[in-house]
């Protein structure tokens, strides 16, 4: 895809991984082929925003009800996300070598300059609504917040998304 020059890009997009399954499934491929051209098609799609000067992109790639899924299939998919970076979500229940790894990817991608692009694993809407609900009222408990000064904005703080513009897309 050619880059182009477009007006009122959207800042943030965010694309939910889906349909890999039946990509394979239609192909008579396994379910890991599906989840590789997924990958890879994500690659191209992320490089083409950052072309065009999209500054953030968020990829839902493994929810919290994932893990339901066969331990094979979660291996496959792990071993791709390794290839990528920045991850919102619970990282505490991912192993050693997964966790040394996602953050020694956010590490050495700190200092980049360009669009930002976060992998949202172990993630659920729902979890991420009552870490931020905990974190708000561990601060009222403690007096460093009051009930009147919880607003949208300060919701907004204790997202993953902190600092970020919400998805337009
Ligand atoms: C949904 O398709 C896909 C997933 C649950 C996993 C997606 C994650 C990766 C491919 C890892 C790499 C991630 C990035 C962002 C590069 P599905 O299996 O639910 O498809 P189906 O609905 O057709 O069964």
């Amino acid at each position: 895809m050619a880059p182009e020059t477009t007006a009122n890009l959207p800042r943030h997009i965010g694309i939910i991984m889906d349909g890999n399954g039946r990509w394979a499934r239609k192909r008579l491929l396994p379910r890991y082929g599906g989840h590789s051209m997924g990958a890879k098609t994500f690659q191209k799609i992320a490089e083409y925003c950052s072309s065009i000067g999209i500054e953030y992109v968020t990829a839902y790639a493994f929810s919290t009800e994932n893990w339901k899924r066969p331990p094979k299939e979660v291996a496959t998919i792990m071993r791709l996300m390794k290839q990528y970076l920045s991850f919102l979500g619970d990282l505490s229940v991912f192993d050693e070598e997964m966790r040394t790894t996602m953050l020694e990817l956010e590490k050495e991608s700190s200092t980049c300059t360009g669009m930002h692009l976060n992998i949202a694993v172990n993630y659920g809407g729902r979890d991420e609504i009552l870490r931020a609900v905990k974190q708000i009222s561990q601060k009222v408990s403690q007096g460093e917040l009051t009930q009147e000064e919880i607003t949208e904005e300060v919701f907004s703080r204790h997202l993953y998304t902190a600092g970020q513009p919400d998805p337009d897309l």
